[in-house]
């Protein structure tokens, strides 16, 4: 089989050295993955991605992405896994993460990329963070369909309750499902 190898996606906005409740709940995740997994952990918000335009109806297709987008699109294409480590932010998810699906629509339109038949042989698991489970759902749910429309396999979502850093460290269902969340999700 494949060796597995996870693009971690950081999407928190919380300042440079200061990790956020979703990050320490991936990392306490990431901690129970076979020595043999290969681990890439990126912040986006750190990255200098353009503005997405439309231009699917226009030019209807992209040049290829230069600069942290092309970085960016060459570790995706690199994963077997991709794991958002999303927070909530307004029922949503927040706007570095956003972007970077946007540019998923660019991708799909670079010549030569196959972008979106490249995708359908990885698969999508979420680790996010909010102050409430239930109104969680919709930001699920919307990660789990963007996965979904580039054909990739859904391989769920771990949640815990945060709020001030440090918070999630309370959450005893969290922290344990962390065990297993991504041990038992291989490709
Ligand atoms: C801009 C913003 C919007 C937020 N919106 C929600 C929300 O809609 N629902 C919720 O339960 N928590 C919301 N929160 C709280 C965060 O989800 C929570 O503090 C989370 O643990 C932050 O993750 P982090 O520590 O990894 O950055 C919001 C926080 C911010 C900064």
């Amino acid at each position: 089989m494949e060796p597995r190898r996870l693009l971690f996606l950081v999407a928190s906005t919380r300042e440079p050295g200061h990790v956020g409740n979703t990050e320490w709940l991936a990392r306490r995740a990431a901690e129970r993955l076979p020595a043999d997994a290969a681990q890439t952990w990126t912040h986006l918000a750190g990255l200098t991605l353009p503005p997405f335009v439309d231009q699917r109806h226009t030019v209807g297709t992209y040049d290829a992405p230069v600069g942290d987008a092309a970085a960016l699109l060459a570790a995706t294409l690199a994963c077997t896994e991709l794991v958002f480590v999303s927070p909530v932010y307004w029922y949503s998810i927040p706007s570095p993460l956003k972007v970077y699906l946007d540019h998923w629509s660019a991708w799909m339109r670079v010549p030569g990329v196959d972008f979106k038949a490249k995708m359908a042989t990885k698969s999508l698991a979420l680790i996010t963070t909010s102050g409430d489970r239930e109104k969680a759902q919709p930001m699920i749910d919307s990660v789990r369909l963007c996965g979904e429309f580039l054909g990739m396999r859904w391989t769920g979502a771990l949640w815990g309750r945060g709020g001030a850093p440090g918070a999630v460290e309370q959450d005893a269902e969290a922290t344990a499902g962390a065990e297993s969340f991504l041990w038992e999700r291989g490709p």
